[in-house]
């Protein structure tokens, strides 16, 4: 087996908000139904923020659960690397304010901005300087699209959810790490998925409020055809430079955005649905939250076991792409 890169997963943690919003509850909300959703999305219902609750607080709670996992305390980790769209504010980053929360000043600490492909980025960008800072890393994907959601739009507020997962990431001589790792993006379909007011493109103002500019604007329809084949090429992709054939896979962690789209991913990756984890059902689409924390709930499950070969794809906003072949 030839590594791309090595490193060792040494725990992994998540976070789901406590209140619940059930596709019955938007039923009440916005022109839709239980059924309508559940049949063209896979969601059943999904775990929202409250008020006072920002993205680095649910990554906090899914840090402290990883750090217990891998048996480390959190004066032990070399940086934080947090995917997100979401941040709690746009400078300082995400990152630093959960690296305030768990008080350990001095390490880097930064955002990776790859929407629903952000943790597939921040794993990259966290497994490239692993070697240089040679100290575990954490790692985190982590949205709260329910406060940049129109809960007024149904095509795209039955769809987002809240929530965070962690992985720990620490250098290793052993063979596991990355078999590949593939990342794209094409930034000229930027605007079928995009939140477009409150950066320097189109500041605040009353009437970028007024207007509902700072919630999501999402052409849904278009971005589940790039969707489809983007995805799907990255996980062909991943698969043929992992040097494997698609029956190696031991588990296959799709981004969970619409289970119609995780479906046609495993057709074109020639995946079997029951080795792919779905677990869009419970928390619909967090957007850089879903792999790390369906990533979670199966080595919880048992459904990962060292040295399995996991498959990772993603796809989102931008857009970005990425998939990798882990061995755990
Ligand atoms: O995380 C990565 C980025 N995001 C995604 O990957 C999301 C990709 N897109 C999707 O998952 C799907 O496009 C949606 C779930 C957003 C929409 O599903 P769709 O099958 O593409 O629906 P559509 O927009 O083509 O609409 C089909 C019909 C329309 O009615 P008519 O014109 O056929 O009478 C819509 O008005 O469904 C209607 N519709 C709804 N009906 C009930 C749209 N949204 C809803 C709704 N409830 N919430």
């Amino acid at each position: 087996m030839k590594f791309f890169r090595r490193f060792k997963i040494i725990g992994t943690g998540s976070y789901l908000p406590e209140k619940v919003l059930t596709n019955f509850d938007l039923e009440k909300m916005v022109d839709t139904s239980d059924e309508w959703i559940r049949t063209r999305t896979g969601v059943e219902k999904r775990h929202i923020v409250r008020d006072d609750e920002a993205t680095s607080d649910m990554v906090i709670e899914a840090a402290k659960e990883a750090l217990k996992n891998a048996g480390l305390a959190a004066s032990a980790l070399g940086a934080i690397i947090v995917g997100t769209i979401s941040p709690d504010t746009l400078f300082p980053s995400t990152g630093c304010w959960v690296q305030k929360g768990l008080n350990i000043p001095g390490i880097p600490a930064f955002d990776v901005s790859a929407a629903c492909s952000g943790f597939l980025y921040a794993l990259e960008a966290g497994s490239s300087v692993l070697s240089s800072i040679a100290k575990p890393i954490l790692i985190a994907g982590a949205d709260a699209l329910s406060k940049i959601t129109d809960w007024e739009d149904r095509g795209t507020c039955i769809l987002m959810g809240d929530g965070a997962g962690v992985v720990i990431i620490a250098p290793t001589d052993e063979d596991r790490g990355f078999l590949s790792s593939i990342l794209g993006a094409d930034g000229s379909l930027g605007e079928l998925l995009v939140q477009p007011a409150g950066g320097t493109r189109m500041p605040a103002s009353h009437e970028t409020v007024d207007k509902k500019l700072h919630t999501i604007q999402m052409k849904g329809n278009e971005v589940f055809k790039h969707a489809v084949r983007a995805m799907g090429d990255a996980a062909v992709a991943a698969i043929e430079q992992a040097g494997i054939d698609p029956e190696e896979i031991d588990l296959f962690i799709p981004h969970q955005a619409n289970t119609r789209i995780i479906e046609a991913t495993c057709r074109r990756a020639r995946v079997p649905l029951d080795k792919t984890h779905i677990t869009i059902g419970w928390h619909g689409n967090m957007s850089a939250g879903t792999i790390p924390v369906a990533f979670h709930d199966a080595i919880s499950k048992g459904l990962v076991k060292r040295d399995d070969l996991v498959l990772f794809a993603a796809f989102g906003g931008g857009f970005t792409w990425g998939a990798s072949v882990l061995r755990f």
